[in-house]
């Protein structure tokens, strides 16, 4: 049956700027995220604690973190792809997250290339930090990336998600976020994937991230929403795209996916103008249109609007 309320995971100020070839400042990516906790965004993923070599764009980590006016009720995760990360994001009670983001991968290619060690080495690089977030009290998600195609690889199989699902399930991971990285899934395909995560984790603790490259993702989200499923990332503006996957873009626009679950009378706790007002916002900063449709067409009827009156 298809839910009555989603959670949506607002991504953007993590994956959607995480690509961004000019330098986004610290003040304006604290500002990004008081506008979506402002528009209702309940759960948000900020930065992450990776090599500043490798994601220079993320090396404000903690300043963001440490900026934030939190708002009670709002979750704030990060990405920690080791101890060193995960010791770097607990470093001192105001940065403290409430969730912390692990993500392996689906195919041997993009994990070397993503976070340099295979499949196996990464779940041994992950089982102490889960340890230690749960030693913290602090919420643990995966993300399986390339789940529904490989940059590197090419296609993904059903049973090569679900050995990594198996795996992370194994070291203790609570939530585990099933990605389609590169945006190649088509709906079926998509059920096909997360019935595996569904054999490991009840369906409350299973999300989707999709990558909106070939223009699949909301429909993989309805599909998702078919097997019940009801939490989804979605990024602002459709902000973003992977270093580690040339030619992916971004996530599925925040904007697009709540214009589809208002229209389906699902409630997300969302307002979608303010919401556009926070893809305005970070659009005008970064010199370029918002990629979502939904966030483009309400710009433009506010611009007739005002042309108008
Ligand atoms: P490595 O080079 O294999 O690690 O990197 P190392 O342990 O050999 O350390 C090398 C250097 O990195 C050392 O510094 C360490 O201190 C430093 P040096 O001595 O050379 O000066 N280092 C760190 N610095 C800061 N924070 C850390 C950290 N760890 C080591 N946590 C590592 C391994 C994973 C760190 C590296 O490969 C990395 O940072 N990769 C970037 C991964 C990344 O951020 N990818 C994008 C996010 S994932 C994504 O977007 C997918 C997702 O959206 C879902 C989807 O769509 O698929 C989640
Ligand atoms: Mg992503």
């Amino acid at each position: 049956m298809i839910p009555s309320h989603v959670t949506l995971v607002e991504v953007g100020p993590r994956d959607g700027l995480q690509n961004e070839q000019q330098p986004v400042a610290a003040a304006v990516k604290i500002e990004l995220v008081h506008r979506l906790q402002a528009a209702g965004l309940r759960e948000i993923e900020v930065t992450s604690y990776v090599s500043p070599k490798w994601v220079p764009q993320m090396a404000d980590n903690a300043e963001v973190m440490a900026g934030l006016k939190r708002r009670p009720g709002v979750r704030y995760s990060v990405l920690t792809p080791n101890l060193k990360g995960f010791e770097a994001a607990i470093a001192n009670a105001a940065i403290l997250p409430d969730e912390i983001v692990v993500f392996g991968a689906a195919s041997e290619a993009f994990s070397q290339r993503n976070i340099n060690c295979s499949v196996e080495e990464s779940i041994e690089r992950f089982r102490p930090v889960v340890e230690a977030a749960h030693a913290h009290a602090i919420k643990v998600r995966c993300a399986v990336s390339v789940a529904l195609g490989c940059p590197y690889q090419g296609e993904v199989t059903p049973d090569e998600v679900e050995r990594v699902v198996r795996l992370m399930k194994g070291i203790g991971v609570d939530h585990c976020g099933i990605a389609d990285t590169i945006g190649v899934g088509t709906p079926k395909r998509v059920q096909a994937a997360m019935a595996r995560a569904l054999k490991h984790f009840p369906v409350a603790e299973v999300s989707g991230h999709f990558h909106d490259t070939y223009g699949q993702a909301i429909a993989n989200i309805y599909a998702c929403l078919e097997l019940g499923i009801h939490t989804f990332d979605a990024s602002v503006a459709g902000l973003g795209g992977c270093p580690y996957a040339k030619g992916a873009t971004g996530n599925v626009g925040t904007e697009d996916v709540l214009f589809m679950l208002n229209g389906l009378g699902i409630e997300t706790g969302i307002d979608i103008e303010r919401l556009v007002d926070a893809a305005e916002y970070i659009s005008n900063v970064i010199g370029r249109k918002p990629v979502s449709r939904t966030g483009n067409a309400l710009l433009a009827k506010r611009a007739n609007a005002r042309a108008v009156a």
